[in-house]
């Protein structure tokens, strides 16, 4: 695959999408991203990194964390993850990432792993497993992006507690039905924290390259099975982008994980990771920039999961 070709076909076709979309406010200090962003990244599973535009600057990372933070769970889990699969299920939610409704019919036990509900029974679970959820997934970023000055950013952190009831209200939820391990100020503290991490399309790419590789690290020793590494994948295009995963799964075709800080991280296995970012979001909270980007990427080379 000639990739600088690709990057440059799929760059251009996502900075056509200027003005569309709006920069994610409800967190105010994601407010203050440059709308016009736009960074592309492809990280191959033989080690080769190609990037385009805004490429390394760095961005909030926001729900693409989760990504990570189910994988390091499962991965430290002993039980090759019976005990979290009680607790999170992983079925397609059909709801925007930050709703309550399900929570209540289906007893506190979330859809899936990557709406908020879910991603904060998966920090819970980290939590007991490393002492330190925020910790591992910081830590797990450095090692396999090799960029030690990967971080939470404070500011992003304490702007998402500050204006964080919906989570508040969520964790309180699933901790009245006893599906919390640790704390709600905890669990919140560490979900905040984790999906304050800065960091840019190069490190995710990197960082991501793991499912590409089927469960292998970048120093090549084995993080999870490579049924498990499928597993991820799986929930990845079936619930990676809310409940826009439909939509996602048919203009890319890949399976993928997006934040609201406009990065999205698609996995094309046994090949590449690839991440685009803009900060535009489209009402389901993906980036119009990065979908349309990917979308371009995929349908010029003809490579997908299909
Ligand atoms: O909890 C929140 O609302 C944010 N920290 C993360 C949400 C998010 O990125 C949803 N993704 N599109």
């Amino acid at each position: 695959m000639d990739y600088p070709v690709l990057l440059e076909a799929a760059e251009a076709a996502a900075r056509a999408t200027t003005g569309r979309g709006h920069v994610a406010d409800y967190i105010p200090a994601l407010a203050e991203a440059d709308p016009e962003a736009f960074g592309m990244a492809v990280a191959t599973v033989d080690g080769e990194l190609y990037g385009v535009g805004d490429w390394e600057q760095p961005f909030s990372v926001q729900s693409v964390s989760k990504l990570f933070s189910l994988a390091l769970a499962l991965a430290y889990s002993s039980d090759g993850g019976e005990e979290l699969w009680r607790g999170v299920g992983r079925e397609p939610s059909g709801n925007p990432f930050n709703s309550l409704v399900q929570l209540e019919t289906e007893h506190g036990i979330p859809r899936n792993p990557f709406i908020n509900a879910g991603a904060l029974v998966v920090t819970d679970r980290l939590q007991s497993l490393t002492g330190d959820a925020s910790g591992a997934v910081r830590e797990f970023l450095r090692r396999e992006s090799g960029n030690p000055l990967l971080d939470t950013d404070p500011v992003v952190a304490a702007s998402e507690a500050a204006h964080g009831h919906r989570n508040a209200a969520l964790a309180h939820f699933i901790a009245s039905h006893g599906n919390l391990q640790n704390p709600v100020e905890t669990v919140l503290e560490h979900y905040y924290a984790h999906c304050a991490i800065a960091t840019s399309c190069r490190d995710l790419v990197l960082a991501g390259a793991f499912l590409a590789r089927y469960g292998v690290r970048t120093d090549g020793t084995r993080l999870m099975t490579r049924s498990e590494a499928k597993r991820i994948n799986a929930v990845l295009l079936t619930c990676g982008t809310y409940d826009a995963a439909g939509e996602f799964a048919f203009r890319v075709g890949l399976p993928g994980k997006s934040g609201v800080g406009g990065g999205v991280l698609a996995i094309l296995p046994g090949r590449a990771a690839i991440c685009a970012w803009g900060p535009r979001l489209d009402q389901a909270g993906n980036s119009v920039a990065a979908v349309t980007a990917l979308d371009t990427l995929t349908t010029l080379s003809g490579c997908s999961v299909f």
